[in-house]
């Protein structure tokens, strides 16, 4: 299965593809990990795109349409992959396009995970992520079986610089201009589907799962 995950910041989409990827068996690839892992090993891109990352912005196109490009060219995307977090403009959705056409496969879903902002904004100041594998945790609704430390690697637990109140509300504010319109492209293609992402983790990941395996029939 080919697909990608829509959603506004903090909707859910790294939590919901953790489980899609270990049911489907196919890599989940998300940009924003690409470029924090980027930061921590000190690369010029890391540089560059903390820059816009700390203010809540978009890394420019110029620097993300090519890491994907190499990315899902790998032998362990032949079977299919997530993409969580691309395309985010519809730029980016064109040359995902035409990535896809060069590699001669289809997109099966855009699945987009909707959370109203209000809601968002109160789960981020609860979210910890894992400082090795990115792993997404809540301090209330997801918890960590041993507390501060990553269920998957054991490492430790830690916020993200961009999960700032103030940044948050920048982050969502780019997402409704620059990244919600893919909504309607995916729309058009008849390739959408929508899940509500405003209750449990647990009944999110049914909504999902199920959306998924109807939409295959
Ligand atoms: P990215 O890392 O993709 O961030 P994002 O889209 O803002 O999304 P998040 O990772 O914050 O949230 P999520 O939807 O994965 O939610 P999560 O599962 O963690 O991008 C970061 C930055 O990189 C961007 O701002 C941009 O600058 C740059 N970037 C990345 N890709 C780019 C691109 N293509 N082009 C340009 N720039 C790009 O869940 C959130 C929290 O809620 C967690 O604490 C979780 O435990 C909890 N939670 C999840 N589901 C539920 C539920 N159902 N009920 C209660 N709590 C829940
Ligand atoms: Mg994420």
């Amino acid at each position: 299965m080919r697909l990608i995950l829509l959603g506004a910041p903090g909707a859910g989409k790294g939590t919901q593809a953790v489980v899609i990827s270990q049911k489907y068996n196919i890599p989940h690839i998300s940009t924003g990990d690409m470029f924090r892992s980027n930061i921590k090993n000190g690369t010029e891109l890391g540089k560059k795109a903390k820059e816009y990352m700390d203010k809540g912005l978009l890394v420019p196109d110029e620097l993300t349409v090519d890491i994907v490009k190499d990315r899902i060219s790998q032998a362990d995307c032949k079977d299919g992959f997530i993409l969580d977090g691309f395309p985010r403009t519809i730029y980016q959705a064109e040359k995902l396009d035409e990535m896809l056409k060069d590699l001669a496969i289809e997109l099966d879903y855009a699945l987009n995970i909707y959370v109203p902002d209000d809601e968002i904004i109160k789960r981020m100041s609860g979210r910890r992520v894992c400082s090795k594998c990115g792993m997404s945790y809540h301090i209330i609704y997801n918890q960590p079986k041993a507390d501060g430390l990553c269920d998957s690697c054991n490492s430790e637990l830690i916020q993200r610089d961009d999960d700032k109140e103030e940044t948050v509300i920048q982050r969502l504010s780019t997402y409704h201009k620059q990244t919600e319109p893919l909504i309607e492209y995916y729309e058009k293609k008849e390739k959408l589907l929508t899940v509500h992402g405003q209750e449990g983790v647990d009944d999110t990941t049914r909504e999902v799962l199920s959306a998924l395996s109807g939409a295959k029939l």
